[in-house]
């Protein structure tokens, strides 16, 4: 059995929520979706009516929000003060508003503390994110750096919303490219490989090899 923890970390659109999945599943291993937790925030902030530009009152309405998630790869559910946000943090409103709420320094220390305490008692688990291995768990077993080209991260985001539409499918490119920008550049833990990383890039992998290959990383680790 594996014991131990395993960080993936990348930009958007690689497949990198569903790959964590079924390493987890695999693995026999808890499951975290720290992007889950940045989109709950998010709900939060909109819920709230604070402007984007406003650090304070984003750290504030965060705060005081009750984020509900849980560490079991088989359940998707996210609460927010036991409202069910599931379906609503993977809409076009969060989706635009996250990148701007994931970069103020206070919403991450509130946040990475979140996610330290919710993995602390697992003997074994799967967190992915964007500085899961620079920053939330820096002595992991295994760090994955996952990554795809561009273009196959636009396709992969269309296939998953159903949409075959050219011009939309170039849409999506340029928010994943907005996005990445963003988060590589914010000031506060940017998206970047840890130093330790072992970068997968899927571009060419099927989703099931690329969960057996992060598996057998893993197993030679444990
Ligand atoms: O992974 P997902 O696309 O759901 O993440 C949504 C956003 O949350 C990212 O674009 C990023 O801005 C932020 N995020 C982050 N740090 C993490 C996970 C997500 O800043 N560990």
């Amino acid at each position: 059995v594996f014991r131990g923890q395993v960080t993936l970390d990348g930009p958007s659109g690689t497949g990198k929520s569903s790959v964590a999945r079924a390493v987890a599943l695999e693995l026999g291993a808890a499951y975290l979706d720290t992007g889950a937790m940045y989109r709950a925030a998010t709900v939060a902030v909109l819920d709230a009516g604070v402007d984007l530009d406003d650090a304070e009152g984003i750290t504030r309405a965060v705060r005081e929000a009750a984020i509900g998630i849980g560490t079991d790869a088989a359940t998707e559910r996210v609460t927010v003060d036991d409202v069910e946000v599931t379906d609503r943090i993977r809409g076009t409103e969060v989706t635009r508003a996250v990148s701007p709420v994931s970069a103020v320094p206070e919403v991450r220390r509130l946040l990475v503390d979140a996610q330290r305490a919710l993995v602390a008692d697992a003997a074994a688990v799967v967190v992915e994110g964007r500085d899961i291995g620079t920053v939330v768990l820096p002595d992991a077993t295994l760090k994955v750096y996952l990554t795809a080209a561009p273009e196959a991260r636009a396709e992969r985001r269309a296939d998953q919303l159903g949409v075959t539409d050219p011009a939309r499918i170039a849409a999506i490119a340029a928010d994943l490219r907005r996005r990445d920008t963003y988060d590589s550049t914010r000031a506060d833990s940017p998206l970047r490989p840890a130093a330790d990383a072992v970068t997968v890039d899927s571009t060419h992998w099927e989703r099931h090899q690329t969960v057996a290959r992060i598996v057998e990383l893993a197993r030679e680790r444990a």
